[in-house]
């Protein structure tokens, strides 16, 4: 459902095998690229007792709603201000998904995992993201303090200025640094819903992540930025990909809601526990895991550039992601395409 301060201190096994060749390619496709597996400190907030390292302990189950099956056809609201280059970097994300000729390992790769999930239709989901609009809120209509409800209104006077697709569109809200949220950084990093009729005019779903880089990287910017505490003892901060904590930790967010909201976009398809005003989605299972052998503080193997910096994932444009794994409902595992051997 959202991005927990919670870090998963025994994460669940990471897989080990994957029937796609791609997994299996060495790690080290660049010269000058090196793997390791960083041990990353808790977040302090509070541990998830959940799940404890075992995958029998998670009980994901489909609850008869729709998967996003039809090509997901995403709007963007980018609310206050935003530099062209920083939305440029979200969108590489974004369009990597639908974009299989980047290197492995992978964003679509990564995205292949979420096509396994079908619903009763037998209808999996796409494999296809577009970005088919893009609103900018640049005046900050709803001002710079937004709330669950608030974020409605946002969607609805945004979608008022061109045609938005009511069958297979989503909206993804994208909050500038300056804009505080309802329980960020307190509670939430991003979480996704779906619009009400009342307040938008129909139903479509949605997902708020917020630039969390002046307000709290050290909680939503994570592994980019570490609690203060941790200064001068714990292990360090991680060199973030694309050299800034606030977006790159953005992009963790996004890719962790997406994975969500496809598989779960009316809270009735894909989640495990009993409580489905709290679900537990298949991001939420597998968070603060990069890489093989993570777990237990540690993140997994991940890959260093000839910069220092940190990534799991290629993209296109060259670009390249640190984003973490999601549950597969074949493997019963937390899958990625950076899985090594
Ligand atoms: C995997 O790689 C082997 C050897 O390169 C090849 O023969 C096989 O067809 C590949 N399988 C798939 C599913 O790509
Ligand atoms: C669709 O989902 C089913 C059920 O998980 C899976 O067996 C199948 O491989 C998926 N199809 C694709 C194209 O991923």
């Amino acid at each position: 459902m959202l991005i927990h301060l919670l870090f998963l201190t025994s994460l669940i096994a990471a897989a080990h095998s994957h029937s796609h060749n791609a997994t299996k390619q060495p790690l080290n496709l660049k010269p000058m690229s090196s793997s390791f597996n960083p041990k990353i400190p808790p977040r302090g907030i509070s541990a998830s007792k959940r799940f404890e390292g075992s995958s029998n302990l998670v009980n994901l189950r489909y609850h008869m709603g729709p998967v996003l099956s039809s090509p997901i056809k995403l709007y963007l609201i980018w609310y206050g201000r935003w530099p062209p280059s920083h939305r440029l970097l979200i969108k590489d994300f974004l369009l990597s998904i639908s974009h299989p000729s980047s290197p492995s390992p992978s964003v679509s790769q990564w995205w292949r995992t979420l096509s396994l999930y079908s619903d009763q239709t037998a209808a999996n989901i796409s494999s296809r993201l577009l970005i088919s609009g893009e609103f900018s809120d640049h005046r900050y209509s709803h001002g710079k303090s937004l709330t669950r409800l608030s974020i409605q209104s946002v969607i609805a006077a945004a979608a008022t200025t061109a045609a938005v697709d009511h069958r297979s569109g989503a909206f993804l809200v994208l909050t500038a640094s300056d804009v505080a949220m309802q329980d960020f950084c307190r509670a939430v990093c991003g979480f996704h819903y779906f619009t009400f009729p009342s307040e938008v005019g129909y139903t479509l779903p949605y997902a708020w992540v917020g630039n969390s880089g002046a307000q709290c990287p050290e909680v939503c910017a994570y592994p980019f930025a570490v609690p203060g505490y941790m200064a001068g003892g714990g292990p360090g901060a991680l060199r973030p990909p694309n050299g800034d904590p606030g977006l790159d930790g953005m992009i963790s967010v996004i890719a962790h809601e997406l994975a969500e909201l496809a598989s779960n976009p009316l809270v009735n398809a894909w989640y495990a526990g009993e409580d489905p005003t709290a679900p537990t989605e298949i991001g939420d299972l597998c968070e603060g895991l990069y890489g093989s052998g993570g777990g237990g503080g540690y993140m997994g193997e991940v890959m260093r550039d000839s910069g220092g910096r940190t990534f799991n994932l290629n993209g296109r444009n060259g670009r390249k992601f640190l984003v973490q794994w999601v549950w597969s409902p074949v493997l019963k595992a937390c899958v990625g395409p950076n899985a090594v051997n």
